[in-house]
């Protein structure tokens, strides 16, 4: 039986420019797509992102630089608010497909010291997994020991440290378009999808790829895929949900996507 870490991009679950709007037809494709897979015996995580309900109003309160202000306080209780409105639409989505989600707050299960993950309490995912549940998790502000206070932790952080920490087989990032570009496939269409990915193209996409959302963007994506690979998760891959896209990597058939590889 194989473990998956499936990573739903905030951008493939939620129009990113209009706020607190969900991609229906996407989330319920990628539930779906999930499900289908449990069904057939695989045991998978779910941790999705932030997308146009948690980073606005995480960018709006500069969560980023921790508790500057009395403000951020209040930054930091609105945008824990709309991160579990978001995660209330993907539990009612595994729920109308008859899936059995089971919500972990991240925010009451991790603390961090200066943004990285110092204490985590992994037994609730592993718990939840043992008796049939999906286990769902989300990005997050979340307690911090350090003079900040607080900091925000990306789904694509708890994506890869759960995959380390249980040993996953696979880590899936599902993202809004089919895999990583040199250039951005929305302004160049005649852009070329990379299909292996090594420290060397990191290097190129470091250069090419502006950072622009409050976690860092494209380039501390593919570091924490590189992480996870580097610990031992045999597939780390970066796919669109459509054409079955996700079900296929998840199966193991052949899919389109980028897949990490030592250079
Ligand atoms: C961000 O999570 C959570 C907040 C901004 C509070 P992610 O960094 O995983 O979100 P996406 O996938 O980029 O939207």
């Amino acid at each position: 039986m194989t473990l998956s870490v499936v990573k739903f991009g905030g951008s493939a679950i939620t129009v990113k420019d209009r706020p607190f709007t969900v991609r229906r037809g996407a989330l319920r494709s990628m539930c779906s797509q999930v499900l289908s897979h449990v069904k057939r015996g695989g045991k998978v995580i779910v941790v999705h992102g932030g997308g146009s309900f948690g980073h606005p109003l995480a960018t709006r309160y500069k969560l980023d630089r921790g508790l500057i202000s009395d403000e951020s306080y209040e930054g930091v209780a609105l945008t824990r608010l709309a991160m579990r409105r978001l995660n209330e639409e993907v539990v009612k989505e595994f729920v109308r497909l008859r899936g059995r989600p089971y919500t972990i707050e991240p925010s009451s299960s991790f603390v961090l010291e200066e943004s990285n993950i110092k204490e985590y309490f992994v037994q609730s995912v592993e718990v939840a997994l043992e008796k049939g549940f999906v286990p769902v998790l989300y990005g997050d502000v979340v307690l911090d020991a350090s003079r900040r206070g607080v900091a925000i932790l990306s789904g694509d952080t708890i994506a890869s440290f759960l995959a380390l920490r249980l040993k996953a087989d696979k880590l899936i990032y599902v993202l809004d378009v089919d895999g990583i570009y040199l250039e951005d496939p929305k302004k160049r269409p005649d852009a070329e999808l990379v299909k292996f990915l090594d420290r060397g193209i990191l290097e190129e996409i470091k250069v090419a790829a502006p950072d622009s959302d409050a976690t860092g963007g494209l380039v501390k994506k593919i570091e924490e895929a590189f992480n996870a690979f580097r610990g031992g998760v045999k597939v780390v891959c970066f796919i669109s949900w459509r054409r079955k896209n996700l079900l296929k990597a998840l199966d193991g058939l052949n899919f389109k996507g980028t897949v990490i590889r030592e250079a």
